[in-house]
């Protein structure tokens, strides 16, 4: 999001909201140690784990993994964006908002999202209005006849929107909004000089946002006509990709332990129907990171339960990687083939719904299923490709205990003992090592995912992380480690982006610390990042020496990476008869040199 607000101002405001008043106005905190402690807003929990660090002026839950400075508390709390927050912080010491051309700027564009959104939930009631009312009377039967009651009509806010092309344009012109931004909200179109309602005899299903607002529709046809559901085009208030139909009603209940992704709106409101409050939906398209944060957000577990047909269950691989790397537990429903959840609750009913609620598999039993079907485990052959996809698969799980069961259970189905299973794995695990050090040789193929435990974090890794924490920290610490690294690049995007982020505060001549680190930040995902980045303690004692060893890893790293690349350099020359001999004892020298240096990092780091 661009920023409106002047920098300063902003950090003004944070430097008046102290962050343990503020969130004491929301939690009760429990002095602990250096900070406070409380039990997470953000996910359910019976002992406390969210930390407030007064120190540091940020938070951070344990069991979620939510954290940041005051702002991010505000935003995730109250709902709101960015810029909301500076200013419902502003307002609560007392501070005015800068007149700035940018705030204008900003004020505009806020006061036209906010027409569209009343346009959206005019047009929502007047859809709503037309289902109950004559011209809806097949509409409304046709949603009855599919097993939905008057309640979870209303509650979903259901409509019908009537055949022809200006009903909706008409209704809402006359209510004075301008034709330019029932264009934009994607309610009517304008297309080849003629202007005319999108939605033409279609249930209206509006899609409401976790905060609240109608950002869009989907319409249903009655009969067999295509498109089945169209859905309003993507406008400045909707975007597809981060938007889950039922959201904001799955994340009012309480305790939500976990969320139900399902594939369609009526599968939603058919779970609510039947009591499930904590069903949602993505709209039509793949899950995506963006909805994957969403669901982290507000549950830790996701159960899938997509429909059981072979697309169905590629469309859970996938939405299974997507919500692990966004930190979520996963789960998986089977469900017979053809049937989705709306179908299966009417035709067998709740129980049997829970039924296979309650036996939702993990992620990994999902994959190794999903695998087994490929294989005919009587072909000897076929038993061992099995074996060596199922222990790729099991090379995965982190947690020793858990991989364990699943190894056993492997030695059953296809006679390989259990040791040569661990073999296995341990070889894969070794070969993706070195995938992943060719791809950084490769140059900007930096490592993305934060999803490596501490045990599996490479040294120059967390010698970045050591350093960066004292980095934001301390202006001099900063200035020195910048100072004694400018040639070397930070291999994890998320650690480059903190050092330009200090580097430019310090160009600001602004104070540097953590939490002001945090108010360049406004990415929901990054913000997670970055917070388990700074809520670790480094552990030295003498912090300079600390600090000599970290710069020492670095640069031990990257000569060893760049003695890599010119041996990758020598042996293709070496391949081709023809290469450049002078080249080629210049690269060797190189290589020779670097070789030095290297040995001699090594040495000091001995001593
Ligand atoms: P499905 O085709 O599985 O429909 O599409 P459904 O949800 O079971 O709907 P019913 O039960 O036939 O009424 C799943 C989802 O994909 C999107 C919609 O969000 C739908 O709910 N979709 C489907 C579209 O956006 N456009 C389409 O033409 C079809
Ligand atoms: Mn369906």
């Amino acid at each position: 999001m661009a920023r409106f607000l002047p920098e300063d101002f902003i950090e003004e405001v944070r430097m008046q909201n102290d962050i343990v008043d503020v969130i004491s106005e929301y939690l009760v905190l429990k002095p602990s140690g250096k900070g406070f402690f409380a039990l997470c807003p953000f996910h359910s929990e019976k002992t406390a784990s969210f930390h407030v660090y007064p120190e540091k002026q940020i938070y951070h839950c344990f069991g979620c993994g939510v954290g940041g400075n005051v702002f991010s508390f505000i935003m995730a709390i109250e709902n709101i964006g960015f810029v909301d927050a500076v200013k419902m912080l502003a307002e609560r010491v007392g501070m005015h908002l800068p007149e700035t051309y940018d705030s204008d700027q900003y004020e505009a564009i806020k006061s036209r999202n906010e027409v569209i959104y009343a346009i959206n939930t005019q047009a929502a009631r007047y859809y709503h209005n037309m289902l109950i009312s004559k011209k809806g009377e097949w509409a409304l039967k046709y949603l009855l006849d599919r097993g939905l009651d008057m309640r979870t009509i209303r509650i979903f806010g259901l409509g019908f929107a009537p055949d022809g092309w200006n009903n909706i344009r008409d209704y809402l012109l006359e209510k004075g909004f301008e034709e330019k931004l029932l264009i934009e909200s994607g309610i009517i179109v304008a297309r080849k000089g003629s202007v005319y309602d999108r939605f033409r005899n279609r249930i209206m299903f509006p899609i409401i946002n976790q905060s609240g607002y109608v950002v869009g529709f989907g319409g249903r046809v009655m009969d067999d006509s295509v498109p089945k559901y169209l859905n309003t085009s993507e406008s400045p208030v909707f975007n597809k990709s981060n938007v889950l139909f039922g959201l904001n009603l799955a994340k009012k209940e309480r305790p939500l332990t976990h969320i139900i992704i399902v594939e369609g709106y009526m599968d939603v409101i058919t779970l609510y129907r039947y009591g499930y409050h904590n069903a949602v939906a993505s709209l039509g398209t793949a899950l995506t990171p963006e909805q994957a944060g969403l669901i982290r957000r507000y549950a830790g577990e996701a159960i899938i339960a997509y429909d059981g047909d072979t697309a169905g269950q590629q469309a859970a691989l996938r939405a299974i990687g997507v919500l692990t790397k966004a930190g979520c537990d996963v789960k998986v429903a089977k469900f017979p083939k053809g049937s989705d959840p709306d179908d299966i609750l009417r035709e067998y009913g709740k129980s049997y719904f829970d039924k296979l609620l309650k036996e939702a598999v993990s992620s990994i039993d999902f994959k190794l299923d999903i695998l087994q079907r490929d294989y005919d485990l009587t072909d000897e052959e076929e038993r061992v490709k099995y074996a060596i996809e199922a222990a790729r698969i099991l090379s995965e799980v982190e947690n020793i205990l858990e991989r364990d069961v699943h190894i056993r259970r492997l030695e059953d189905i296809t006679g390989f003992r259990a040791e040569l299973i661990y073999r296995q794995i341990d070889i894969i695990k070794s070969k993706n090592r070195d995938i992943s050090v060719k791809r950084t040789n490769l140059g900007n193929n930096r490592h993305t995912s934060l999803n490596i435990s501490n045990k599996s974090k490479s040294s120059h890794i967390i010698a970045e992380r050591g350093l960066i924490n004292l980095m934001a920290q301390n202006e001099k610490i900063a200035r020195e480690v910048m100072e004694r690294l400018k040639d070397y690049s930070f291999q994890l995007d998320i650690h480059q982006e903190i050092v330009s982020i200090i580097d430019r505060i310090l160009q600001d001549n602004k104070e540097l610390n953590i939490a002001q680190v945090f108010n360049y930040v406004h990415d929901a995902e990054k913000i997670q990042q970055m917070i388990e980045i700074f809520s670790v303690q480094n552990e030295y004692d003498n912090m300079g020496k600390y600090i000599d060893d970290c710069i020492k890893t670095l640069k031990e790293y990257k000569l060893k990476e760049d003695w890599k690349n010119i041996q990758a350099k020598l042996a293709d020359m070496e391949k081709s008869t023809t290469y450049d001999i002078e080249e080629h004892r210049q690269l060797l020298e190189k290589a020779q040199e670097l070789n030095r240096q290297i040995l001699v990092l090594e040495r000091e780091r001995r001593e």
